[in-house]
């Protein structure tokens, strides 16, 4: 298929160009490169740099006619958004609709869109099916579930199909090295973790340890990228096979706490990883784990690359180097 990967250029979309890539899909990345890296451009895509607030920008990308497109050009910061709400509703709402009238204008007919587990909120039961009632406990998984809304009415009033991935925990990089970039300024665990194996950071702060689970802190499922990945395609193809739309979660059903992945980490990566404990982050549940079984139904994806020593070695593999 011929594709048009918004935000290809980032941690995420760059691991889901690279496995279209990799099937022989025809990829095309527009990235206004904010937080997306130039060294995750494929020298086999075409690139356009263009930001998804520019409706001219994206009208010319769109005229070449795409048979899809894959958004993920969001701000992810749960945290941020909570403090700096604008800057989330005009990225993460206002370029969604700019995305959803260019694709119209251009007769693309179907979308894969990157959703959240956020959308969920603190959750009443786990795992997390994806009829658990929608209460966002912060302000990016409000953008995230009003565009879920959003792509429900266009497909109501223009035809246009979709597939709504609410991913986990993403982590880990391509087992084979190929994208280089790594996140600046991370927020999330891993890649913490992994600066402070590397020696960019001093120590890993563990956010609460007085938590209702058996080693007081955190449990989260977490999903390797390579396997989000295939879960895009799995959706493309079928809501491209089907006409039908989606709202599927990614995730593995396996929860693992922030006290084993930083031990495990420290087995993994033969580094002290020194780690304090410190007061609970605002808004974080004890524990979220996926049910993922509705993904393995309707397209046959499962998680196979998530064990949390691949996630590690697989991350290791690339900030040692750094
Ligand atoms: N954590 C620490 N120290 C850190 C960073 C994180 O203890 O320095 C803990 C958090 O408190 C949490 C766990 O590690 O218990 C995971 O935290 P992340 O920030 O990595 O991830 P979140 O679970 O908060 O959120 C992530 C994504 C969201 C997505 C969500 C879905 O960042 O975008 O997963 O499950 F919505």
């Amino acid at each position: 298929m011929n594709v048009l990967i918004i935000g290809g250029a980032g941690y995420i979309g760059s691991h889901v160009a690279r496995h279209f890539l990799d099937n022989n899909h025809k990829v095309t990345v527009f990235d206004n490169l904010s937080t997306g890296q130039k060294i995750n451009i494929f020298s086999d895509e075409k690139f356009i740099l263009g930001d998804i607030l520019n409706t001219r920008q994206l009208d010319d990308a769109m005229k070449e006619g795409f048979d899809l497109i894959i958004h993920l050009a969001a701000f992810k910061a749960a945290g941020e958004s909570m403090i700096n709400p604008e800057k989330y509703s005009v990225n993460n709402i206002t370029g969604t609709i700019n995305i959803l009238n260019s694709a119209v204008k251009a007769g693309i007919g179907a979308i894969v869109f990157s959703s959240s587990a956020a959308v969920y909120g603190e959750p009443q039961y786990v795992p997390a099916d994806e009829g658990h009632p929608l209460n966002p406990e912060n302000y990016y998984g409000f953008t995230k579930l009003e565009i879920e809304r959003f792509l429900g009415w266009y497909s109501k009033l223009k035809g246009l199909k979709f597939a709504a991935l609410r991913y986990f925990n993403a982590a880990g990089y391509d087992a084979k090295g190929r994208i280089k970039g790594l996140e600046k300024n991370p927020a999330n665990l891993l890649p913490i973790i992994m600066e402070v194996a590397c020696g960019k950071r001093e120590k890993l702060s563990i956010f609460g340890n007085d938590y209702p689970t058996a080693d007081g802190t955190c449990i989260r499922d977490y999903i390797h990228v390579t396997d989000l990945a295939t879960g895009h395609l799995a959706a493309a193809e079928y809501i491209l096979r089907t006409g039908k739309n989606i709202t599927v979660n990614l995730g593995t059903g396996n929860g693992i706490s922030v006290r084993e992945m930083t031990e495990l980490a420290r087995k993994v990566t033969g580094q002290a990883i020194p780690a304090v404990y410190t007061d609970r982050r605002p808004g974080d549940p004890a524990v979220l784990v996926a049910k993922s079984d509705l993904a393995y139904q309707l397209l046959g994806w499962k998680a196979v690359n998530s064990s949390a020593e691949n996630l590690i070695s697989t991350s290791w593999n690339l900030y040692r180097k750094d």
